[in-house]
């Protein structure tokens, strides 16, 4: 056993029990997210708690009301109540399934963090008993690979979704994930709104609040919708709504375009609670985000430099030639070389063929 600090918390780590020093970052971006929304007044449920970990740093770093760190193994329980007594706090630690837990839980939480291995899917339903309207979820997969493509049978199989196996599949994987995480909160009366949304390394995250009211959840499956790409003009399209019609050839060149979704078309992130986080953390992945142009989908330049066959041309310059021209255009988390604009595909490509 060793004995680590992360943030103010200090916890013991041992091998039999999941602790990732690698997944700081998106600790630490979940920290700067709780503060910017406030957490004194709330109670914040660990449903994934390992080590304890967050329970400890959402307890001492962003002061939350209330903590309950829960966790089906064992060691892991013991480890956490050991964790929670390093820290002098009040935690309430439980060895117990998510599916006990909520089945037996009177208590409604106004903040949730889950954090499986894999797909939150499974377990889903049994987190949203625990909430009520207003409350905040932060689901995060690491199922990476189905989400993005590599295994679109299993995407179809849990997520009832069609992925993109391309350069846009992360951000398409996480509008797969929200679409899931709208539809299983419409059966609680839910609508989401997300209010952060963030794809790094082998994992997705992704923040949302719940509001209650059947006119909420509607509105929200309804923010899903179909979507198609042609690979040989770069045009996306998108078909909002629960039974959409979209075309299977491109409506700009006539070929044939690959069909995607359903996913969701709304927002990703709130950028009044992004400039907050930029004021209490200096993360770059929230420079990224909160400079970013909230819109769907993106270009990579690369891959469009490759369909008109010319040498390289720098993002930097695409995105200050396109502001120039009065579009919007930024870069974006989802693709190193990639650029969010509001500028047609055509526009696009005959300015790179200038450049
Ligand atoms: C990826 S780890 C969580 C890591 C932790 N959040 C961190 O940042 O270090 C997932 C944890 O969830 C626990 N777990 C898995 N399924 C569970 C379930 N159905 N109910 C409660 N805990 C579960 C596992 O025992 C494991 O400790
Ligand atoms: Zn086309």
């Amino acid at each position: 056993m060793v004995r680590i600090t992360e943030g103010k918390a200090k916890v013991y780590v041992n091998n039999a029990v999941f602790y990732n020093p690698r997944m700081k970052g998106l600790r630490d971006l979940s920290v700067s997210f709780l503060k910017a929304i406030g957490c004194e007044d709330k109670r914040v449920l660990d449903a994934t708690a390992a080590t304890g970990i967050r329970a400890i740093r959402y307890a001492k770093e962003c002061k939350a009301k209330k903590v309950v760190a829960l966790d089906i193994n064992r060691d892991a329980y013991n480890i956490c109540r050991k964790n929670i007594r390093l820290n002098r706090l009040k935690i309430d630690a439980k060895n117990m399934s998510i599916r006990e837990y909520a089945s037996n839980c009177r208590d409604k939480f106004e903040i949730v963090d889950f954090d499986p291995f894999g797909s939150p899917a499974p377990v889903l339903h049994d987190l949203l008993t625990l909430c009520g309207d207003g409350s905040i979820i932060m689901v995060t997969a690491t199922d990476t690979a189905v989400l993005c493509g590599a295994h679109a049978a299993a995407c179809i199989k849990v997520y009832g979704s069609k992925p993109l196996h391309n350069e846009l599949c992360k951000e398409v994987g996480i509008r797969i994930l929200l679409n899931y995480i709208s539809r299983t909160a419409s059966q609680f009366n839910f609508g989401i709104l997300p209010l952060l949304s963030v794809s790094d390394m082998h994992y997705m995250r992704v923040f949302a609040r719940l509001e209650f009211g059947a006119s909420n959840a509607v509105g929200s499956v309804n923010s899903n919708g179909l979507g198609s790409f042609c690979r040989k003009c770069y045009k996306f399209a998108f078909a909002r709504g629960i039974a959409p019609s979209i075309e299977g050839v491109c409506p700009t060149c006539k070929s044939k375009v690959e069909l995607f979704g359903p996913l969701w078309l709304g927002q990703l992130y709130d950028k009044g609670i992004l400039s907050k986080m930029r004021k209490n953390s200096d993360l770059k992945i929230i420079r990224t985000i909160s400079d970013e142009y909230d819109t769907l989908l993106f270009y990579s330049v690369p891959k469009i430099t490759k369909l008109l066959c010319r040498s390289s041309v720098s993002q930097r310059r695409v995105i200050e030639s396109l502001l120039r021209s009065g579009k919007e255009a930024t870069r974006t988390q989802f693709d190193i070389d990639g650029v969010k604009t509001d500028a047609e595909p055509q526009r696009i490509l005959s300015l790179i063929k200038k450049l």
